[in-house]
């Protein structure tokens, strides 16, 4: 067998390689609505396997999985019924270690959906549970009398749940849920509970993953007094499960879904002991805020709350995902705003939130899907892109609950959109099938074929991030601008010349990856040429600094922008996209004209040589 490309890092003094989640773009899988191999409807393991190709050629580094267990499937997977195995409908467990092994040889990372809050009604431990008050796991879920206690706890799913506790007929007790009624929160205050987790964290990492989403981490306490969220004892448990980790499989990750104000989620990196990556969840509505109101401010002001993180961190910043867009981390008049631009039908509402895709949201304008990549590509974080979006597919809101956003990929313009080769009838949902978004106009076949697509703009710009590892992890320092509706900043920082665990393994390899058919059908994007820029002193062996100045326009008018560039003065701005040399920064503010919803990427290059 080849070595596979990926350096698995073994534990060796340096801490670098183990810190490749700070340059990785992450790929959210939907695994029942990705691609299904042997046609019964429903997406698996094998199917994924097959479309590595396709996310290599993407350039994507590392795949966040959803919850693949065996479940009912009344809350998308979320409700598991064992914690030790794979769904009968998406495979086997060596269908899943052969996959994890290929991704590897391909330089792709695996990060497993880990859901430790709560398990499926359906699972034996609470059927045992339930059965009686004296059995061995009565206690490993959270049983009470009555439904009064913890009352400052909030209810997730407005809509639909009434309380967070339910009455159950056999054992005659109240138990603890924060999500659905079916699904029963396990009762961490039970040492046997905290370290049967632990054994399912070892189990999953035995079997290859290179990390994990930690579902719903606020949750695992609860305390008498307290709205149950963000407790101490819930972050030494996570911090236990790190330890874990740390000892004997470093290089592994934890990436926090803990939805709140900057200061809560980013106790969740501890003091860099607990989670590599946290989900920003407070900065993404904000983002569609700031392209409606065309101005910065929201933007701005959720970046000067948002704490530093601790050193060997990394945000995650998203557009998009599984679940609704989530309003909770607003005010309720900006909610109320965003409800009123995004979803003008109130079936487009969900919880707390909006079931939309990217498109749909924006009105399909490719402009504004690109302003928004072009941010979330540049901000300080990791990127995580929803499946399809890549595409900027559509959404169906007359599913119900988050289904709207879970229909199947889109390959191509053949029945099913290429995703599987069942009778309609059968799969798992129907695909989006309007004139619009309906897989005859988008498809991945079709963008292929299309270099001016969306997808291979954005293949590009991959190409390009992967190319500014200070992108990954340089500081930001926002650029004064007299005009509301510009955002400029600037990403700078030393990095390492030609470490490889930092531009990625698949740096020089990537563009000219063969493999996926689709890519022989486009001009590969721009060659990414890494040019030694910004004060320009290699000042430690193998390394250098970068600056990377980034300017969007939030407005759909052209707009004129006078930059603060003070600090750059007599370097040349290159535009990355096509290496064109700017004016030399001079002491007077920097004009720029930007296009509607406009961005625009420079390298301050100190030589002002374009490469
Ligand atoms: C997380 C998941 C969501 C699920 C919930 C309960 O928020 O993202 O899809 O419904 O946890 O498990
Ligand atoms: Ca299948």
């Amino acid at each position: 067998m080849s070595t596979p490309r990926l350096p698995l890092p073994t534990g060796g003094d340096s801490a670098e390689p183990r810190r490749w989640f700070q340059h990785a773009v992450f790929y959210e899988v939907l695994l029942r609505g990705f691609y299904d191999s042997n046609n019964d409807g429903i997406g698996d393991i094998r199917g994924l396997h097959e479309k590595l190709d396709y996310l290599q050629w993407l350039g994507v580094d590392a795949i966040w999985l959803l919850p693949f267990y065996p479940s009912p499937m009344r809350d998308g997977g979320y409700d598991i019924s064992d914690f030790f195995n794979v769904a009968p409908d998406y495979g086997t467990l060596g269908d899943l270690t052969r996959l994890l092994d290929d991704a590897h040889h391909r330089g792709i990372r695996f990060v497993a959906d880990l859901v430790m809050n709560h398990t499926s009604d359906a699972h034996p431990w609470f059927v045992e549970s339930r059965s009686s008050r004296d059995n061995p796991k009565s206690d490993w879920y959270v049983w009470n009398d009555d439904d009064q206690r913890w009352p400052q706890a909030r209810i997730v799913f407005t809509d639909v749940e009434r309380s967070n506790w339910t009455w159950d007929d056999t054992r005659q007790q109240y138990f603890w849920h924060r999500f659905y009624s079916h699904q029963p929160d396990l009762n961490y205050e039970n040492p046997e509970v905290a370290d049967a987790m632990v054994e399912m964290v070892k189990f999953w990492l035995e079997i290859g993953f290179d990390g994990f989403r930690l579902d719903a981490a606020p949750y695992l306490f609860q305390r008498d007094g307290t709205a149950g969220e963000h407790l101490p004892e819930t972050h030494e448990f996570i911090k236990r499960i790190r330890k874990e980790m740390d000892s004997n499989y470093p290089g592994r990750v934890l990436l926090a879904e803990a939805n709140g104000w900057p200061a809560d989620v980013a106790d969740y990196f501890g003091d860099g002991d607990e989670c590599h990556l946290c989900f920003h969840f407070p900065l993404m509505p904000r983002l569609y805020m700031a392209v409606r109101k065309e101005q910065r401010y929201p933007i701005t002001e959720i970046l000067s709350q948002t704490p530093e993180t601790p050193d060997g961190c990394q945000w995650a910043i998203f557009l998009r995902n599984h679940d609704e867009l989530t309003l909770e981390q607003v005010s309720e008049e900006e909610r109320d705003y965003l409800f009123s631009e995004y979803a003008k039908d109130d079936r487009m509402k969900r919880h707390m939130g909006i079931g939309r895709r990217l498109a749909p949201l924006l009105d399909g304008d490719r402009r504004l899907a690109e302003l928004l990549y072009s941010l979330v590509l540049s901000l300080p974080g990791s990127p995580v892109i929803y499946y399809g979006d890549e595409l900027l597919m559509g959404d169906n809101i007359y599913l119900g609950d988050r289904d709207s956003v879970r229909t199947p990929m889109q390959w191509s313009p053949d029945r099913n959109g290429g995703f599987s080769k069942a009778d309609f009838a059968q799969l798992y949902l129907p695909p989006v099938m309007d004139a619009v978004y309906g897989a005859d106009a988008v498809n991945v076949e079709a963008q292929c074929r299309n270099p001016g697509s969306f997808l291979h703009w954005l293949r590009g710009m991959l190409v390009q991030r992967r190319a500014m590892p200070v992108l990954g992890v340089g500081t930001m320092e926002p650029v004064t601008c007299p005009n509301p509706s510009v955002l400029a900043y600037v990403r700078s920082g030393t990095v390492a010349d030609a470490d490889p665990t930092i531009v990625g393994p698949w740096g020089a390899t990537r563009a000219t990856e063969p493999g996926f058919a689709g890519g022989a059908w486009g001009p590969p994007p721009a060659a990414p040429t890494v040019v030694p820029v910004g004060r320009g002193e290699h000042d430690l062996a193998g390394q250098r600094t970068q600056a990377v100045l980034c300017v969007h326009n939030l407005s759909r008018f052209a707009q004129p922008a006078e930059l603060a560039l003070a600090r750059w003065v007599g370097c040349t701005p290159v535009e990355v996209l096509g290496r064109v040399p700017f004016p030399i920064v001079s002491d007077e503010p920097y004009a720029l004209s930007l296009a509607p919803y406009g961005y625009l990427w420079f390298e301050l290059s100190e030589s002002g040589e374009p490469a």
